[in-house]
């Protein structure tokens, strides 16, 4: 079977003021009845798919990972903990790691926890396809039909077949510039990185020594020396924290030779800024999305949440406001991607 390795640990920022430090996006109800970390749970419960699946997430969040993986009846393999955040890389590394010592070959399924895919024949069909070409040795991404310049993302030029419905990656390209990013999307021949990833473990590991050797390092020995705590393992403190902080996507994905990507046309979308929960929600004809007490009175493409003031919004376009219990946030929609510096900011004073 497939390991699945959930990636719990972001902070999701840009979220703010709904997503907190001490519950972040991946653990709140966004969109829909369940979280979004649940969502994914509930994505790898496919027993003739899927082992158990390994959870990676901070310290802090271990109960949040524990309760909402009880509340669903999904038994875990293993909840690792990170003592402090080291980004993806150290975070994919350790967990590889872990699921060597439970089956020499293993193939995991690594994926965040803060997206939003509906579960469809189409998803499916790909994750065992993704299967198929990791087992021939390739670190296989899934590839989304990019549309817009988006520059969060990474994006991967589809080079020569290999089967299955993959090809290798010609280039990765993560995070580009918006210039880079125009000029990719008009080329063609371009996809989004989805940050979901299949890889062979042992594979992984070994290019991650070669290409990242002191996140290797810190990793291997941040597991060899990890401690049990009830459910938990927290991985070595002074071995984890000795990794460098940085993502999989600059450390192994824009330097391998060894990455195969799987175009794929599955419903995606990346929960990651206010403006993409608002492409999520439904949407009225004035292009609104509206969560609570909401009263619009010539408003458009606006997406306004609020958990208990009622909120009115007059005569404004292209507005998100977001009201919780202690705080609210008022700025333009298509600005969202300022939210992630603003919150730091205000954690870093408060
Ligand atoms: N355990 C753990 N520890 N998880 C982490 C950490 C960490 O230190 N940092 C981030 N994560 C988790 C996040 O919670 C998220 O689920 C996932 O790892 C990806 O991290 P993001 O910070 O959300 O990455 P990104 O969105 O900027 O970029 C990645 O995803 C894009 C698509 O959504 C890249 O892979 C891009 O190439 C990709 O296009
Ligand atoms: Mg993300």
């Amino acid at each position: 079977p497939i390991i699945p390795v959930i990636l719990a640990g972001g902070q999701g920022t840009r979220l703010w003021p709904k997503s907190r430090s001490a519950r972040p996006k991946q653990f709140i109800d966004l969109i829909g009845e369940t979280s979004l970390f649940q969502q994914t749970l509930e994505r790898v419960r496919d027993a003739g798919r899927y082992g158990r699946p390994i959870v990676i997430t901070n310290a802090e969040y271990r109960f949040l990972v524990a309760e909402q993986a009880q509340e669903r009846g999904i038994e875990l393999g293993a909840i690792l903990l990170e003592p402090v955040a080291r980004n993806t890389a150290a975070a994919i590394a350790a967990s590889a790691r872990v699921a060597l010592g439970q089956d020499e070959d293993a193939i995991i399924h690594v994926l965040p926890s803060d997206h939003l895919i509906p579960a469809s024949a189409d998803y499916f069909g790909a994750v065992d396809n993704a299967a198929l070409a990791a087992r021939e040795g390739h670190l296989v991404t899934f590839g989304i039909t990019p549309e817009h310049p988006e520059t969060g993302y990474g994006y991967i030029a589809v080079g020569e077949p290999i089967g299955h419905g993959a090809h290798k990656v010609a280039a990765f390209v993560e995070k580009p510039d918006a210039q880079k990013a125009e000029r990719m999307l008009e080329q063609g021949g371009f996809t989004w990185n989805s940050g979901m990833f299949m890889l062979p473990a042992k594979i992984f590991l070994a290019e991650c020594e070669r290409l990242a050797p002191e996140v290797f390092v810190a990793a291997k020995a941040a597991v060899t020396e990890a401690k049990r705590d009830l459910d938990f393992i927290r991985l070595d403190e002074a071995n984890f924290a000795s990794s460098p902080s940085i993502s999989v996507d600059y450390a192994i994905f824009e330097r391998t030779d060894k990455a195969a990507v799987l175009p794929v046309s599955f419903v995606w979308s990346d929960l990651g800024a206010w403006d993409a929960v608002w492409k999520g929600h439904s949407r009225d004809a004035s292009g609104n999305a509206a969560a609570g007490p909401v009263t619009l009175s010539n408003a458009t493409n606006s997406l306004v949440m609020t958990e208990h003031a009622h909120v009115v919004l007059d005569g404004l376009d292209d507005v998100a406001v977001i009201a919780t219990e202690d705080a609210v946030f008022v700025g333009r929609l298509s600005q969202a991607q300022n939210v992630g510096a603003i919150a730091r900011s205000l954690r870093a004073n408060v």
